[in-house]
């Protein structure tokens, strides 16, 4: 459920402006040249009758990013407990900084089991409230749907009111309700992935983006598994058919200039000079992954329920374009399937065709994702993109060479890179450019087909991605993000919760606002 976030201009700790449960105030980094504490934390000394100041300097606490102090007011002020959060050097806090801040609040305020939160943002991060209210409905994040008696959650943030010392901007609602709704469009992403596999199986997965599709007004179309077969995407097919959950391909759209009767403009209508630039994003949907025939060891398979996070970010994405609404045309497109052993299962030596007419020899089933993803990629080319996205859980080798909190991408082009990178460093998302390494594509040969799925395990992601290549027909601008860590973390920080993240969307938000900009 949404926060209901109130604005206001107050003075910090006025016990008339903050009756919350909880309060949390924050500050700039004062060490170095700055060396006096900031008024705030004065303030809040003087207000709980002294103490403060001396217990900020018995902890060491200034201001840096990361830093927090817990006081229990005991009676002197009407909270339950005021947090005072350091923010870092003022001159380096951009949006994600904030973001993350506003998170780390609510999460403070959520561990509290409290109802309402009075946030105090300092002087110069006013102008991020959009990125203050998206960390608001991050942090206040949890999955406690299969909770029952004692361990469900008693209480719930529900209330919190941004308090600003100077008076804020005419936008400055606005800014907060597209921040909100960015942020609850994250949070879809998480309650996706974090669904159990039992439950999230790819028709409940497409249930689920035409529900968000609905909500939001953005078109969707679903094609069964008759359809497909019947379109020719056999390798979609031949990663499903081993599971009694049917696959399902899902294609959502966006258009701008809003209202009713917008339509996606026809193919053959593109080049227009004035048509907005056309985004095609797509995400891999294994709603679980057993390796298949190749069956995964037992340790940690249950970690495979995320294999579909590629796709669950497409929904999310959809949700955070239909809050924004920009001028951009976007597409998103999942690849739902899950992969099972079974009498009917593909195996190791099969020869498949794909969407695109070639035929591809099957290595090792637990290599599923580029192969769903081969048919979504040519489905998606077909819609003659400006530019192609793909995101998907795709090796765990991407994890040993990143480690667990970063996405590992692979670029077509300069330009792509170039515009991909600058996307994901303003939404302060953790990404590295890997490089297509040409002479890797040779492990792709196959005696007996066109191609061959898999390459050596060494330089695994490379080959993953090389493979993938192959299917983006004449597309230029192409970015394959290898999302196998970051869409889950072992436990919380910044604005990420522990589990499932729903890292990528924000990037892939940030490169479509943009383009609208361009
Ligand atoms: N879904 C996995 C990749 C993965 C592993 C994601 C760990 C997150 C954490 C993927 O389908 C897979 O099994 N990949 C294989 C490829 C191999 C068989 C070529 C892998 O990475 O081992
Ligand atoms: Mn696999
Ligand atoms: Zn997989």
């Amino acid at each position: 459920m949404a926060l209901k976030v109130a604005l206001k201009t107050a003075a910090l700790l006025d016990p008339h402006a903050a009756k919350s449960d909880v309060v949390v105030a924050g500050v700039w980094a004062f060490e170095g040249e700055k060396k006096t504490p900031p008024a705030a934390l004065q303030e809040i000394d003087e207000r709980l009758g002294g103490g403060v100041l001396a217990l900020a300097q018995r902890e060491e606490f200034t201001g840096k990013r990361d830093q927090a102090l817990s006081i229990a007011p005991l009676g002197k002020y009407p909270a339950a407990r005021v947090v005072v959060l350091g923010l870092g050097d003022a001159a380096a806090a951009g949006a994600p900084e904030l973001r993350a801040f506003a998170a780390r609040a609510a999460r403070a305020a959520q561990g509290e089991k409290a109802k309402s939160l009075t946030l105090h943002v300092p002087a110069g991060a006013e102008d991020h409230l959009r990125a203050i209210a998206e960390g608001l409905e991050l942090g206040a994040y949890r999955f406690t749907k299969y909770l029952t008696g004692t361990r469900k959650p008693k209480e719930s943030l529900d209330a919190v009111t941004v308090v600003g010392a100077k008076k804020l901007a005419a936008s400055a609602k606005s800014d907060v309700a597209v921040g909100q709704g960015v942020g609850a469009a994250v949070n879809v992403s998480r309650d996706l992935s974090n669904e159990p596999p039992n439950v999230l199986t790819p028709i409940a997965a497409a249930n689920e983006a035409q529900r968000v599709a609905k909500a939001n007004g953005i078109k969707i179309q679903v094609f069964d598994f008759k359809e497909i077969r019947r379109r020719g995407m056999s390798l979609i097919d031949a990663v499903g058919r081993g599971s009694s959950n049917e696959p399902r391909f899902v294609h959502m759209s966006y258009a701008p200039s809003g209202g009713k009767g917008s339509t996606v403009r026809k193919v053959a209508s593109k080049g227009a000079k004035s048509a907005p630039p056309r985004l095609v994003f797509v995400g891999k949907g294994i709603t679980f992954d057993t390796g298949g025939i190749s069956i995964k060891p037992a340790q940690g398979m249950g970690e495979m329920k995320h294999d579909m996070s590629g796709a669950g970010n497409m929904v999310g994405l959809m949700a955070a374009v239909a809050a924004v609404r920009p001028n951009v045309e976007v597409h998103a497109i999942m690849a739902l399937a899950e992969n099972m052993p079974d009498g009917n299962a593909y195996r190791p030596g099969d020869v498949w065709p794909s969407l695109d007419g070639r035929t591809v020899e099957i290595v090792n089933t637990d290599a599923e994702g580029r192969l769903v993803l081969a048919d979504a990629l040519t489905y998606a080319h077909r819609l003659e993109p400006d530019f192609l996205i793909d995101n998907a859980t795709l090796t765990g080798a991407m994890v040993v060479a990143l480690g667990s909190g970063c996405t590992g991408y692979f670029a077509s082009n300069e330009d792509a890179a170039a515009e991909f990178g600058a996307a994901c460093k303003a939404a302060g998302e953790q990404m590295w450019r890997m490089p297509l390494l040409e002479d890797l594509r040779e492990q792709l040969k196959s005696d007996v087909a066109d191609i061959k799925h898999t390459g050596d395990r060494m330089g695994g992601s490379i080959s993953a991605a090389l493979f993938l290549r192959e299917f983006i027909g004449p597309t230029k601008k192409w970015i394959h993000a290898d999302v196998a860590g970051p869409v889950t973390a072992d436990r919380a920080s910044g604005w990420n919760p522990k589990g499932a993240t729903g890292h990528g969307v924000l990037t892939f938000l940030s490169l479509v606002e943009r383009a609208a900009t361009q």
